[in-house]
Parts: C-alpha cells; sequence; structure tokens
C-alpha cells in the first residue's frame, strides 16, 4: 500500500516535471520567435529605406531630366511616375460608393411603394451628384492634360494583369521601344541584360523608389494637377477600325509630293480638332503650354502673317506651311523654341485625310493674339 503510493507520487513528480519543461520550453520558442520576427521586420525595414535611397540618388542621375527631378513628369517629354494615376487612386472612389448604396436603396424602398424615402433619396443622390461635379471641376488642370477621372488607374487602362512592382520594374528593365512613335524620345532600357548600364539590384532599388511616392488614400487633388504629363494612349489602328487601312502620308515623302497628294482629300476641321486633341497623335499634349510649344491658338495668324514672310518660304502656302511643320518638323523651327523635340513619326501614322484635317482644324485658328 505504502510502496503503491509511492511510485504513483513519484510519477506525478514526473508528469509535472514533464509538463512544466514543456511550457517553459514553449514559452522561450514562442518568446525567440515573437523577438525574431521583430527583429527580421526591423531588419526589412532598414533593409528597404536603404535600398530607396539609393534608388533616389539613381533616379536623380539617370531618370529626372525626362521624369522631372520631382517625379511629377515634364510635359511632352515622359509621364509623371509621382502620379495618383500609376498607383490607381480614384478620387471619386468615396461618392460613387455612396451612390450605387443609394440606388440600391432606392430600388429597394420604391417596390415597396414608400415614395417618401425615394424623394429623400433623390435629393441625397442629386446632393452627391454637385459633389462630385465638383471634385470633377477641381481636376479640370489634369484633365486638360490627359487624365481622366472616370478611368483614373494606369494599370487598369493598359490591361496590365500582374502588380505594380513588376509593371515598374519591368519597364525599367527593357524600356518602352515602341513608344518612340508617340514620345519624342522613346523610354530607354535600363538593364544591363538590355544593353543598359543598370544590375538587377539597381533596378530593384529604383522600383523600391517609385513604389515609395505612393500616399494610399492620402493623395490630393492638388498634387493630381502638379502632374506635368500624364501617360499618352495610342491608338492601334488595328483595333479601332476593321476596314482597309488607307496608306499613310509617309514621314519621307517630300513636300511637293504631300500637296499632290492633299489634291485628292478634302480636310473636315471638326475631325481635325478632334485628332489635335486626341491621344492618337497628342498634339495638344505640347501644344498647351507656349513654353513647351506653339499655342494651338492663332496658328493660321501667325502662318500668315509671320512665317510666310520668311524669304525661306516664299512660294509656299500656308497649307504648305502646315503641312510640312506636321509632317517634317525639322524643316523649320518656330522662333523661340527648342528644334528636335515635335516627332518627326507623324507621316508614318497620319493618313492624307487625318493631315488634310488637322490643317483644315489649324486654319480655324485665325483669331488675333
Ligand atoms: C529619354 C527620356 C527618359 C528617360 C531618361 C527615362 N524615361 Fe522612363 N519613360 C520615358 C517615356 C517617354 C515613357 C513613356 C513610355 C510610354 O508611354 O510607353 C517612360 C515611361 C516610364 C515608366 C512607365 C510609366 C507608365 O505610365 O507607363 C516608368 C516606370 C519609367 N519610365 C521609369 C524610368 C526610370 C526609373 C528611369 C531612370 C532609370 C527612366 N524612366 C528614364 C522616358 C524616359
Ligand atoms: C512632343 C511635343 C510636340 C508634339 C507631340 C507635337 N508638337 Fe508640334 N511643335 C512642337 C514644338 C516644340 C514646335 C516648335 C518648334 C518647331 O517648329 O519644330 C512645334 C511646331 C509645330 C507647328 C508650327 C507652328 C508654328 O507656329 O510655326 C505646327 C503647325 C505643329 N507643331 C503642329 C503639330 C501637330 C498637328 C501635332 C500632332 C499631329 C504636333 N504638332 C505634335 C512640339 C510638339
Amino acid at each position: 500500500m505504502k510502496l503503491n503510493r509511492l511510485i504513483f507520487e513519484r510519477l506525478d513528480h514526473r508528469i509535472l516535471v514533464g509538463t512544466v519543461s514543456f511550457l517553459a520550453i514553449m514559452v522561450l520558442v514562442g518568446w525567440i520567435w515573437i523577438n525574431e520576427n521583430a527583429r527580421m521586420a526591423a531588419f526589412e525595414s532598414q533593409y528597404l529605406a536603404r535600398s530607396i535611397e539609393r534608388g533616389a540618388e539613381l533616379f536623380g542621375s539617370s531618370c529626372s531630366t525626362c521624369h522631372g527631378i520631382d517625379g511629377r513628369g515634364a510635359l511632352g517629354v515622359a509621364p509623371g511616375l509621382n502620379n495618383p494615376d500609376i498607383f490607381g487612386h480614384n478620387f471619386l472612389a468615396e461618392i460613387d460608393t455612396q451612390v450605387d448604396a443609394l440606388n440600391l436603396e432606392r430600388t429597394e424602398v420604391e417596390a415597396q411603394g414608400n415614395t417618401d424615402r425615394v424623394t429623400e433619396i433623390d435629393a441625397e443622390l442629386a446632393t452627391l451628384q454637385t459633389q462630385r461635379d465638383s471634385l470633377i471641376t477641381q481636376m479640370q488642370p489634369a484633365v486638360a492634360l490627359g487624365y481622366n477621372p472616370e478611368s483614373p488607374s494606369r494599370l487598369v487602362n493598359l490591361g496590365w494583369g500582374s502588380t505594380l512592382h513588376n509593371f515598374i520594374y519591368s519597364t525599367i528593365s527593357s524600356g518602352r521601344p515602341v513608344s518612340e512613335s508617340y514620345w519624342s524620345q522613346p523610354m530607354p532600357a535600363w538593364a544591363q541584360a538590355n544593353g543598359g548600364s543598370l544590375r538587377p539590384d539597381q533596378l530593384e532599388d529604383l522600383t523600391n523608389f517609385i513604389l515609395n511616392w505612393d500616399q494610399g488614400d492620402d493623395w490630393t487633388i492638388e498634387e493630381l494637377n502638379s502632374v506635368r504629363q500624364f501617360a499618352i494612349y495610342p491608338i492601334n489602328p488595328a483595333t479601332v477600325s476593321a476596314g482597309p487601312q488607307e496608306p499613310p502620308v509617309g514621314a519621307t515623302t517630300t513636300i511637293a509630293d504631300i500637296m499632290v497628294g492633299l489634291q485628292d482629300v478634302t480636310g473636315d476641321p471638326q475631325s481635325g480638332d478632334q485628332l489635335y486633341h486626341g491621344v492618337a497623335f497628342g498634339c495638344s499634349g505640347c501644344h498647351i503650354n507656349a513654353v513647351v510649344a506653339p499655342l494651338v491658338d492663332g496658328t493660321w495668324t501667325r502662318v500668315e502673317t509671320e512665317r510666310l514672310l520668311d524669304p525661306q518660304f516664299a512660294g509656299y502656302t500656308g497649307e504648305q506651311y502646315l503641312a510640312e511643320s506636321i509632317i517634317h518638323p525639322g524643316a523649320f523651327t518656330a522662333p523661340g523654341y527648342a528644334p528636335g523635340l515635335m516627332p518627326t513619326t507623324f507621316g508614318d501614322r497620319m493618313s492624307y485625310q487625318q493631315l488634310a484635317d488637322i490643317v483644315a482644324y489649324l486654319k480655324t485658328q485665325d483669331q488675333v493674339e
């Protein structure tokens, strides 16, 4: 009997010791685990901070000439990256969520015959609509540069299926050789693997630096309006018109041959207006700011009262001057402007009809300045 109790006590004792040491080990493991995570997190955030710093330096030396020191882009040169559009911030989202909820409720209460609530909801909807319109009005400076508040995400607009990180990294790595057709200089390829000068870790640093511009929900309309250039969306002719493609004028066609080609078409100023302000050619993207390019206002007045008086244009008609300015921008540089900024590729992208339309539109710009 006594012996029996002794054995049991020993057994209890051992179970107790075992349990206690097990718990102690668990606590220790947990403690190490928690600390290790905190240590790793601190390490990672330090690592990221250093990467962003290195990225900032690279950006200053390699990218700011085109994208601006503050990353807001440069008109006619390169789009802003420090830009709510890249991060997909939707300034209208909050209002739109409320409108959707109210519309849903409206359908319900209308079915229930609750006309009082319907009237209330309609008043609320009207207020929200006014607020929405007012937000869009505040965004006008950005809208004038091609920003679309109703479709405010670069990645969505491009149908990009992967992450923003990959979008930025791969653009820096391979550049956008095709953007040559719609920018005066294309986005260069930077990866050593693609003939550039940057190592993979430097591409990563630059990507981290650009991603660090995101402000989440804190983007302001003021910041949006400080973007100097938004992305340009070239229209792919194949997707626009299913009919037979008109042959382009050709960038190297002589001005004499161009004038012959133009005789077969009649220009439509309204269509020219749309082409001029549309995204396919992006004319107004540059000709909106007199510092960058001559303003569209008064173009025809200037042609008649200034350009044609230049001996270089003896025997030219105004139409000829315009056609040459568009297809061969290098032939003459408007006084006070940088040569070589206006793209020389319009001839390869524009049909005679489109050229005639744009010239007809520019001829309507005859108001005296
Ligand atoms: C010679 C001028 C030039 C330089 C220098 C340049 N870029 Fe660009 N970059 C462009 C142009 C033009 C585009 C627009 C291309 C397009 O629309 O397809 C662009 C596009 C981009 C984009 C994609 C933006 C978008 O909305 O599609 C990123 C990201 C970018 N550049 C990062 C950089 C970084 C980082 C550097 C420096 C390593 C750099 N760029 C240097 C001209 C330049
Ligand atoms: C990347 C900026 C840029 C784009 C895009 C651009 N231009 Fe220009 N354009 C200029 C600059 C800068 C000048 C003045 C220097 C010169 O004459 O080359 C100019 C000059 C002109 C002139 C001569 C104006 C004058 O007063 O003599 C005409 C006409 C013109 N552009 C039409 C167009 C049309 C039409 C398009 C679109 C199909 C277009 N531009 C797109 C930058 C641009």
